[in-house]
C-alpha cells in the first residue's frame, strides 16, 4: 500500500524557506501550500461561464473537440483545479484525479470538486514520478506547470506511460522565451510605477500597506526560484517527440493581449484588494478577449509563433 498524502503547510518557517532556495522542488511546495488559499482569488479563477469558456478554447486550439468527452483525465501541478475541473464541466473528460507536489493545493482542488459535484480523486504527486499504473488514463493535461518541472522530458515519458494506446496529452499556458522577456519588463516597470505613484497624498488611498508590499517581494523572490523554464517552440516539439510522443505538436497564442495582461495583473495586485471593482475586472476582461481575437486571426499571419507569450504542447501515444 502507499503512504498516506502529506499535510499541507502554508505557515513555512524561515529555515524553510533559506532551504527552498537551493532546492526547487521544495520551494514549489512551500510556494504553492502558502498560495492554495488565496489562489483562485489572485488569480480571478472562477468555475463558471468564463473560466469553462477559456480552459474549452485552450484545449480546442491545442488538440481540436473530437474524442469529446475523454473516459479518464489526470491533471498534473492542478494548483485548485482550474484546467481540469474547467475542462469537466464543459465536456471534455467524465472523470479525474487532480494531482499536484503541494498538498495545500491538492486539498483546494479536491474541495472546488466537490462543491462542482463533479466525479474526481486526487493525490499528491511529482510530475517526474507519477504515481499511477501503466496504461490508466485517456488524456494527461497540465497549465501553467511545465515550467516548474526540472525534467521536462522525464515528467513527458512519465505521462505517456500512464496514458493508454491512442491517448493525448495537452499542456497549455507555458511561457514562451520570448514572450517571457516582454511579460517580465512590462510586470516590473507598472508594479514600480503603481507603487511609485501612490506614494502622493492624493492616490495614497490606492496604497497597499507596506507590510504587504514587502510580503509581495518576498514572494516574488521564491517565485523566481520556482520558475525554471522558458520555451522555445520548436525545442519543446523536439522535447516531447524524445520522450515518446507522436504527433507532437506546439501552437502558441497572446501577443499583444499578454502585453495588456501582464501589466493588468501586475497592477490589480499592486492595489488593495477590492479597489478596482466588477467594472474593471469586465473592462479588463472585454479588453484582454479583444486583442487575442487579434493575435489569432490578424497578427498570427505575420508574427512568428516564438514570439507569442503562451506556449500549449500536445501528442498522443502510439
Ligand atoms: C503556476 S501553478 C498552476 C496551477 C494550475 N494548473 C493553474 O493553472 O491554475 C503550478 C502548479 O504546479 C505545481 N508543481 C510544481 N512543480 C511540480 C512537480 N514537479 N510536479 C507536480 N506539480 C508541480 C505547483 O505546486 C503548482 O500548484
Amino acid at each position: 500500500m502507499s503512504a498516506p498524502d502529506p499535510a499541507p503547510n502554508p505557515h513555512a518557517t524561515p529555515e524553510q524557506v533559506a532551504a527552498a532556495r537551493h532546492d526547487r522542488k521544495l520551494a514549489n511546495v512551500l510556494y504553492h501550500d502558502w498560495e492554495a488559499g488565496t489562489y483562485d482569488e489572485k488569480w480571478s479563477i472562477s468555475y463558471d461561464e468564463r473560466c469553462i469558456t477559456y480552459a474549452a478554447d485552450r484545449f480546442r486550439h491545442a488538440a481540436g473537440d473530437s474524442g469529446w468527452p475523454y473516459e479518464r483525465a489526470l491533471e498534473l501541478g492542478s494548483g485548485t483545479g482550474f484546467f481540469l475541473l474547467n475542462l469537466m464541466q464543459a465536456g471534455v473528460a467524465a472523470r479525474g484525479s487532480v494531482t499536484d507536489l503541494s498538498p495545500g493545493m491538492v486539498q483546494a482542488a479536491l474541495r472546488n470538486a466537490e462543491h462542482l459535484g463533479l466525479d474526481v480523486d486526487g493525490r499528491v504527486a511529482d510530475a517526474e514520478r507519477i504515481p499511477y499504473d501503466d496504461e490508466t488514463f485517456d488524456l494527461v493535461v497540465g497549465h501553467a506547470v511545465l515550467h516548474h518541472i526540472p525534467d521536462v522530458e522525464l515528467a513527458l515519458r512519465e505521462v505517456l506511460r500512464v496514458l493508454k494506446p491512442g491517448g493525448r496529452f495537452v499542456f497549455a499556458g507555458e511561457p514562451t522565451r520570448v514572450g517571457d522577456w516582454y511579460a517580465r519588463r512590462l510586470g516590473a516597470l507598472t508594479w514600480k510605477a503603481v507603487t511609485t505613484v501612490t506614494r502622493l497624498p492624493p492616490l495614497q488611498g490606492w496604497r497597499r500597506p507596506q507590510e504587504e508590499l514587502d510580503e509581495s517581494s518576498r514572494a516574488a523572490a521564491l517565485e523566481a526560484v520556482v520558475d525554471i523554464h522558458v520555451f522555445d517552440p520548436a525545442a519543446l516539439e523536439a522535447t516531447a517527440r524524445r520522450a515518446g510522443a507522436r504527433d507532437a505538436r506546439v501552437v502558441t497564442e497572446e501577443l499583444t493581449a499578454a502585453m495588456l495582461g501582464w501589466p493588468v495583473r501586475t497592477f490589480e495586485a499592486a492595489v488593495p484588494p477590492g479597489k478596482l471593482g466588477w467594472g474593471w475586472a469586465m473592462f479588463a476582461y472585454r479588453s484582454w478577449l479583444g486583442l487575442s481575437w487579434l493575435d489569432a486571426n490578424v497578427l498570427s499571419r505575420v508574427v512568428p509563433r516564438a514570439w507569442y507569450y503562451n506556449a500549449l504542447v500536445t501528442g498522443t501515444k502510439a
